[in-house]
């Protein structure tokens, strides 16, 4: 397609794709899941599985776009005519429209908490599990906010990849970035931060069982926005001088740093507190942590004020970057098969979402006792659905065809781009060894492992 854009530098193409990656995953997914296995060791065991299968498994999504330079669908449709492959990309499609409206959900969340924070709202807050409930469990402020989500995302999309996606993403992650240096820095000066570092930092071998091992990979994928397509669809927008596997490690290494990083911010502030425990759950940022601001710094209001602040306001930008990504999968489908324009392309997309969004926020308030999926509400069931089935199953189909389907010569021509990188023969076949081995072998250990088959 001729009007499909592309990103203009390659500093845009790392920051965009890390800033698929980096999102709710990583600032409140992470530490927790950190929290609830043990600390240091779950996290030793998350980076060897972000280096195991994250970065082949991401080089090969962005193989996949960047060959075909085609939204998910059509990449599978070019590379294997006729046959079933095509399916894996509508699965990705379906899985990233769930993804994104039980997320906005939660981005919404993170935007009243941003606002509460703005506004001063949230210091006057004593009862910090009450505000959580009474926010979460009424009918119309959380669907305002996750509609609100929804358009700003909308809004970003629409104007395109070059002067949406990637100018925005250019201002946004170092932004992140900054933000993130300084909450590090004020969260170590906290009485607890000693305490903090080593939970974070000494492991305790004591806490290894499978299913730490099994969570991190589970958490690594989810971080890294495998499997379902976003990323090749980004890699679709890449010109051909980029240099995919080093594009790849860059990103990963963005993403576990920023994961890390959050980490140090949690941690020192949870052990500043007598009695909290740092397994809290998922209520980690939404009850927990304003509960723990407003303790520390009850004698330093305006410290407070400020750290509170810029922590939601972290969360609202991970979040959106993450979402726009989400969202630009199904609009470049929309987009380039129907040959509709962007704008309407992404208004069905967020019309959609919206719908979906909507009934994931009732399952908290007035379709609470509506459990029609085995017992889970909207909000759960696609939560569910995409992290247990789908996302997997995606992965799997990914390395797969990449690794037996594409064929070696594919795999080295866009590798080393067309010859213009020198990519030894060592490094291309253990590349396609772990695509059609190691990656798929262990991704179907999660997914039996998740179902409670052994
Ligand atoms: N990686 C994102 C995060 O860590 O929050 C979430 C995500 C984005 C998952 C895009 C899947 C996806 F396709």
């Amino acid at each position: 397609m001729s009007d499909r854009g592309n990103f203009a530098s390659k500093i845009g193409i790392i920051l965009a794709t890390a800033g698929s990656a980096v999102g709710l995953g990583n600032i409140w997914r992470f530490p927790v899941e950190t929290g609830s296995h043990g600390g240091a060791a779950f996290i030793l065991i998350y980076l060897a599985c972000v280096c195991i299968l994250g970065i082949p498994m991401m080089t090969a999504e962005f193989i996949l776009g960047r060959r075909t330079h085609s939204n998910i669908a059509t990449a599978y449709q070019q590379l294997a005519p006729r046959q079933p492959w095509y399916l894996t990309g509508y699965a990705g499609m379906l899985c990233v429209t769930l993804i994104l409206s039980y997320y906005s959900v939660v981005a919404g969340w993170t935007l009243k908490y941003a606002m509460s924070a703005l506004l001063t709202e949230m210091s006057s807050v004593t009862d910090t599990e009450a505000y959580f409930n009474d926010f979460s469990s009424s009918v119309w402020a959380p669907i305002a906010y996750t509609v609100s989500f929804l358009l700003i995302t909308h809004v970003i999309i629409e104007r395109g990849i070059e002067r949406g996606i990637e100018r925005f993403s250019k201002i946004m992650m170092p932004l992140l970035l900054l933000i993130m240096v300084v909450l590090v820095v004020g969260a170590l000066s906290m009485p607890g931060a000693k305490e903090g570092l080593t939970f974070l930092l000494r492991p305790d071998f004591s806490k290894l069982s499978p299913d730490v091992i099994l969570s991190a990979l589970g958490q690594a994928f989810f971080s890294l926005s495998l499997a379902i397509g976003c990323l090749s669809t980004y890699a679709s927008y890449f010109k051909n001088d980029v240099n995919l596997s080093r594009t790849a490690l860059s990103v990963v290494s963005l993403d576990t740093l920023v994961a890390i990083m959050s980490g140090f911010i949690i941690f020192p502030a949870v052990f500043s507190v007598a009695g909290v425990a740092p397994d809290a759950g998922p209520g980690l940022v939404f009850i927990t942590l304003p509960n723990i601001f407003s303790t520390v710094f009850a004698s330093m209001p305006m410290l407070g004020y400020i750290f509170s602040l810029m922590f939601y306001v972290l969360l609202v930008l991970a979040a959106l970057t993450s979402t726009i990504s989400m969202h630009e999968e199904v609009t470049a489908f929309i987009h380039e098969r129907y040959q509709l324009s962007r704008r309407r392309s992404a208004g069905i997309m967020t019309s959609v979402c919206i719908i979906l969004g909507i009934l994931c926020c009732l399952s908290y308030s007035s379709l609470r006792d509506f459990k029609p999926f085995f017992g889970m509400g909207f909000f759960d069931a696609f939560n569910y659905l995409t992290a247990k089935f789908i996302m997997p199953l995606s992965g799997i189909v990914l390395c797969l065809f990449v690794g037996w389907r594409m064929g070696r010569r594919n795999v080295r021509e866009e590798l080393s781009n067309h010859g213009a990188l020198h990519i030894p023969d060592w490094m291309c076949g253990t590349f396609i060894f772990f695509l059609r081995w190691i990656a798929p072998l262990s991704i179907a250990l999660i997914f039996i492992n998740e179902l409670g088959l052994f």
